[in-house]
């Protein structure tokens, strides 16, 4: 049966993927993103099947408000993919604390916003999925050095999205 999805991060990398797979495998999908232009391609090649929207994830009034846009156009919404991130690759001296706190906003609260506006629908829906990138490892090697900062942001994500899953039963999926 076809599956509502929200994506973030749908202009390009692995949000894009997401996308492409979850239209061909005959789902419908609110694709999101910071720039509405780059998703246009999606609507013309599907048509219905797909929807758009503007979305900062570091925006928590904008993530409310897509997961009410996806609603009024889909009727219900089955799967949220957290795929919007920003990852530095700089060591813990290398990277300026802006640059490590947009990491947070955009990996942690970004993840933290959506699904704080999603995980009511999908418990009253009776079930749903919430996904995101798990990276919480860091290499015991060189490359270790240039993981920190983007590490950290996302290592609390896992443990937010755990928290809800015995509320959402997953047993229908
Ligand atoms: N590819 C991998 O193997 C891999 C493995 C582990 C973790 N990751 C991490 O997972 C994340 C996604 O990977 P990727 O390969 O798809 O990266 P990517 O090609 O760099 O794409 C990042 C996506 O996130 C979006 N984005 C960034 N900040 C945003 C914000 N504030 N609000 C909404 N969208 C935002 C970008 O949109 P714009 O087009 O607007 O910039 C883009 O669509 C990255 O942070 C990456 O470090 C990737």
């Amino acid at each position: 049966m076809p599956k509502i999805f929200l994506v973030t991060g749908s202009s390009r990398g692995l949000g894009r993927e997401i996308v492409t797979a979850a239209l061909a495998a005959g789902h419908r999908v609110m694709a999101t993103g910071r720039d509405p232009r780059a998703l246009e391609d999606l609507v013309a090649a599907h048509g219905d099947q797909v929807r758009t929207a503007r979305l900062d994830v570091t925006d928590a009034e904008a993530a409310d408000h897509v997961v009410s846009e996806t609603i009024d156009a889909f009727g219900r919404l089955d799967v949220v993919v957290n795929s919007a991130g920003q990852g530095d690759r700089a060591s813990l001296e290398d990277t300026s604390l802006e640059a490590f706190r947009r990491q947070i906003d955009t990996n942690f609260y970004g993840t933290v916003y959506l699904s704080r506006a999603a995980v009511p629908v999908l418990r009253r829906q009776g079930g749903g999925r919430e996904r995101g990138y798990e990276q919480v490892g860091i290499p015991r090697n060189r490359a270790a050095r240039a993981l920190g900062p983007e590490t950290a942001s996302r290592g609390g994500r896992p443990l937010i999205q755990r928290s809800t899953v015995p509320t959402l039963d997953a047993r229908q999926w």
